[in-house]
C-alpha cells in the first residue's frame, strides 16, 4: 500500500505493466498491420457486451455510497455495443466461444464483487472506462481496416466523441471524491490489476483464432482440468457458473476447504456435466457414480454433488426453457442420488442428526459453516455405502484444532458417531 497517495494515480502507476500487456497483444498488432479478420473484432464487441452487461447492471443496482458517486447512466455503453453488433449481424459471423468464455468468467468475477466488496466495482469501472482513451486510436485503427465509415460498427469506439477528455476528468474527479476506505481502494487498485488479466485473456481469445476450441475452453475454465468435453453453449456455461456460484454460497464449505482451485474444478466439472444431459440415464449413472465417488473421497459427500445437480437443473432451465425436458436427466440423477442416500439412513435421520449438529455448534458457527451437519452425516451415509476414505476426508479437515474451538471439534466426533450406530 503506497500511504495518501491518490487512488487515480495509484491505479494508473500500479496497472500500467499490465496495461501495456494487454496493449502488446497480437490482436493489437494484427489489427494494426490491418490483418485483423472481422470476426475478432466483433467477438471483442460480443464480449464487450457480456461484460458491460454485467457491470452496468451491478453498478446501477449497488447502494454503496462510492459507486453511487461514480457511476451514472450516461455512462452506459451497453447500447453502443448493441447498436454495433446489430449493424454486423448482417455478415452472420461465427462465434469465439473461447473468447466467449473468458468474457462469461469476467462477468461471473464482477457479479461475485456486486454481492461480497461492492467499492471493488470501482476497479472494473476505471478499466472499462479509461479503455475510451484507448478507443481514439483503436477507432481509427478499426475503421481503416474494415473500411467502416461513420459510426457504422464504431457507435461503442465513438465514446463520448470530442467530449473524452472532458468525461475522464470529470470520471477522475468523482472517483477522487467517492467516499473510500484504505482498505476498498487496495481492493479496487487489485480489481483492476485483474480486470486488465481478464481483457488479456479475452483478446488473446481472439486472435490468433483458437484451432482446438473445445481444449482451449476447457483450458480457459480450468488450467488444471484434463481433457474432456464441456457444453459450448455460452448460456450453458453461463448456466454452469451460476449454480456453481449458487451451490457455494450454500455450503461455505466449498470456499473454505478448496478455494480458488476448487472454485475452478466446479466450473469445469459443471460444464462437462451439462454435457452429459445429452446421453442417456444409462450413461449418466455410470458417469456420475463414478464422479461422486471421487468427490466423496476426497472431502465431498454425495450429498453435496446430489444439492448442485439440482441446483445445475434449474439454472439450465431458467436460462433455454425450451430445453427443460433434455436438462430432466440432471433432476433425476439428483433424485437417484438422494436415493443412494435415503438406503443408508432416512430422511428424517438426516435432519434429526444436522439439527442436533447446529444446536451443538451454537447459531455463530452454524450459520458461517452452514450446511456441515448435513455434510458429516452425509458422508457416513457414503462411508455405509462402501465409500472408504469418506468419513475420514471431511473429518479431519472439520477437526483441526488451529481452525475450530473445542466444542465444534466434539460435535464432529459425537454426531459422525451418532450418525454411524443410527438405525
Ligand atoms: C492497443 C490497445 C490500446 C491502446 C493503444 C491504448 C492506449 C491508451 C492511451 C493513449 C491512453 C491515454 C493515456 C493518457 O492519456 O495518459 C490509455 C489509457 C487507458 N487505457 Fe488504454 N489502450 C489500449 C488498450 C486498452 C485496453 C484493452 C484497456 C482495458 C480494457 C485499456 C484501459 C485503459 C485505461 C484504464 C486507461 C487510463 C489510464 C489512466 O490514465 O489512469 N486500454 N490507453
Amino acid at each position: 500500500m503506497i500511504d495518501g497517495t491518490p487512488l487515480m494515480d495509484r491505479l494508473r502507476t500500479e496497472t500500467q505493466d499490465r496495461h501495456r500487456q494487454v496493449e502488446a497483444q497480437p490482436f493489437f498488432n494484427a489489427l494494426a498491420a490491418k490483418d485483423l479478420p472481422l470476426e475478432s473484432y466483433v467477438g471483442l464487441l460480443r464480449a464487450l457486451e457480456t461484460v458491460y452487461a454485467t457491470l452496468e447492471a451491478a453498478a446501477s443496482a449497488a447502494t454503496h455510497p462510492a459507486i453511487a458517486a461514480v457511476w451514472q447512466d450516461s455512462m452506459r455503453k451497453l447500447p453502443l455495443l448493441q447498436r454495433d453488433l446489430a449493424y454486423f449481424t448482417q455478415h452472420s459471423l461465427p462465434e469465439m466461444p473461447v473468447a466467449t468464455l473468458y468474457a462469461l468468467l469476467l462477468a461471473d468475477e464482477i457479479r461475485r464483487a456486486a454481492s461480497d466488496d461492492p467499492a471493488a466495482l470501482l476497479g472494473y469501472l476505471y478499466v472499462f472506462e479509461g479503455s475510451t482513451l484507448g478507443g481514439i486510436v483503436l477507432r481509427s485503427q478499426v475503421a481503416q481496416a474494415f473500411k467502416l465509415k461513420d459510426r457504422n460498427g464504431l457507435a461503442y469506439l465513438s465514446s463520448y466523441d470530442k467530449q473524452i477528455a472532458a468525461e475522464w476528468r470529470e470520471f477522475s474527479r468523482r472517483m477522487s471524491a467517492a467516499p473510500l476506505t484504505t482498505s476498498e481502494q487496495d481492493r479496487i487498485v487489485a480489481t483492476a490489476d485483474q480486470t486488465f488479466a481478464g481483457m488479456t485473456q479475452i483478446v488473446q481469445g481472439l486472435y490468433p483464432i483458437p484451432k482446438q476450441e473445445m481444449a482451449a475452453m476447457v483450458q480457459a475454465l480450468n488450467p488444471e482440468a484434463g481433457h474432456h468435453v464441456i457444453a459450448d453453449d455460452p448460456r450453458e456455461i453461463e448456466a454452469a457458473l451460476r449454480a456453481g456460484e449458487r451451490s457455494w454460497r450454500q455450503v461455505p464449505y466449498y470456499e473454505w476447504r478448496y478455494g480458488e482451485r476448487g472454485r475452478r474444478f466446479t466450473w469445469s466439472d459443471s460444464s462437462w456435466i451439462v454435457t452429459l444431459s445429452r446421453h442417456s440415464e444409462a450413461v449418466a449413472t455410470h458417469q456420475l457414480d463414478w464422479l461422486s465417488r471421487v468427490l466423496a473421497s476426497r472431502g465431498m459427500p454425495r450429498w453435496l454433488l446430489e444439492q448442485h445437480l439440482q441446483v445445475l437443473h434449474d439454472e439450465l432451465v431458467s436460462a433455454i426453457p425450451e430445453n427443460r425436458h433434455t436438462y430432466a436427466l440432471l433432476a433425476h440423477q439428483s433424485a437417484r442420488l438422494r436415493d443412494l442416500r435415503h438406503q443408508q439412513l432416512d430422511e428424517p435421520t438426516f435432519q434429526a442428526l444436522a439439527a442436533e449438529f447446529a444446536a451443538l455448534v451454537g447459531s455463530e458457527w452454524a450459520e458461517r459453516f452452514a450446511g456441515t451437519g448435513y455434510l458429516l452425516v452425509a458422508a457416513v451415509a457414503d462411508e455405509r455405502a462402501g465409500i472408504k476414505s469418506a468419513v475420514t476426508s471431511v473429518e479431519g479437515a472439520l477437526t483441526d484444532p488451529q481452525q475450530f474451538p473445542q466444542p465444534w471439534i466434539d460435535a464432529v466426533h459425537g454426531i459422525i458417531d451418532k450418525a454411524r450406530k443410527a438405525e
